[in-house]
């Protein structure tokens, strides 16, 4: 059974934590599926749990920037973000240390880590009482939406891992922005919670994803995100039994099922919205998800990256 746990049970979900036991909790992105990242056997608890091919590393999560020097080496470039957007929905992939007390399957054979220190306040206090960097990935079963609730998570994980921290809705819900700061130009591995257009004005120019190149991004396989129903993007029209997912004050008429992802057009607003709508329009009696355009500036990058995917060919899943 997975017990249900809130922010007052902290000293317990941290001390199952130590235990080596999965508890997912709240982050201001996602649920994150939480692991020992220190231990062969969390770390590979985790992967089993989503269903995870081993192949795709895992964000390693701290409470705060102090904690990295220990395990990757933090260049000048990564030390100004880190001042700027730590905590907060940034993830740095970084050279890890020779000594980098961090499984190996964690960073699934690579020699880089990638870590973040998350601004939600519940998640800040887990780590702070755990006092072990904390492996998690997103709180969902392989391929499946990003959980945005502890209800997602249940729905997914129930019986999976030991715990759920319900923390409410995540206030940003959608997964951080992965930047890859290895090589001597900055990459974009995963548009996300900060826009592209914040760190491009503090480093100068960031390479675009190389798409579907494994390893170095092995999480931003072609189809993921993906709810059951196919989606069609772009869509201005709708048609009988398909649900539409709307942007904005001008919707059309005729859909099955709507809801508008921001009726005011506010980028932060639908991505807070993005995953648990797409949750509840994806239902057994209805066809297909239709999308309406979302602008591609802003938070908008990273909604529509998430949007590509769950519309992208099905097979095979990954993450
Ligand atoms: O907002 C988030 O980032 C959430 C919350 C829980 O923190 N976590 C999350 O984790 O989205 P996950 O595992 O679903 O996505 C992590 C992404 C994957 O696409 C993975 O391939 C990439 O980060 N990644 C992790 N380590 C990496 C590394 N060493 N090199 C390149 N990419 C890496
Ligand atoms: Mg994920």
């Amino acid at each position: 059974m997975t017990e249900r746990l809130g922010p007052r049970d902290i000293t317990r979900a941290a001390s199952m934590l130590r235990d080596g036991k999965l508890v997912a909790f709240p982050t201001e992105t996602v649920y994150g599926l939480g692991g020992d990242a220190t231990s062969d056997q969390a770390v590979a608890a985790i992967f089993a749990a989503k269903g995870r091919p081993r192949f795709n590393p895992l964000i390693i999560h701290l409470a705060d920037a102090e904690a990295s020097a220990a395990l990757v080496t933090f260049d000048d470039r990564a030390k100004r973000l880190a001042r700027t957007f730590w905590p907060g929905p940034l993830t740095l992939v970084l050279p890890r240390r020779p000594d980098c007390p961090v499984s190996l399957l964690a960073s699934a054979g690579l020699d880089s880590l990638a870590l973040r220190v998350p601004a939600h306040p519940v998640a800040r206090a887990l780590l702070h009482t755990a006092a072990v960097p904390i492996a998690a990935p997103s709180a969902n079963r392989s391929g499946r939406l990003s959980p945005t609730d502890a209800a997602h998570v249940v729905a997914d994980l129930d019986g999976r891992i030991a715990a759920v921290l319900d923390g409410g809705p995540c206030p940003i819900g959608i997964e951080s922005t992965v930047l890859d700061l290895t090589g001597a130009r900055p990459r974009l591995l995963r548009p996300g919670g900060v826009p592209a257009e914040q760190l491009e004005a503090m480093l100068g120019p960031i390479a675009a994803p190389e798409p579907d190149v494994a390893p170095r991004g092995p999480g931003m396989l072609r189809s993921h995100y993906a709810p059951a129903l196919p989606v069609r993007l772009h869509a201005t029209t709708v048609a009988a039994k398909e649900a539409l997912l709307a942007f904005g004050a001008e919707v059309p008429a005729g859909a099955a099922a709507i809801l508008n992802l921001s009726p005011a057009g506010d980028l932060a607003e639908a991505a807070a919205h993005l995953f648990s709508y797409l949750r509840a329009l994806d239902r057994p009696d209805l066809c297909a998800i239709a999308v309406m355009p979302v602008p591609e500036r802003g938070l908008g990058r990273a909604i529509n990256d998430r949007l590509r995917r769950a519309a992208a060919d099905r097979l095979p899943r990954h993450d």
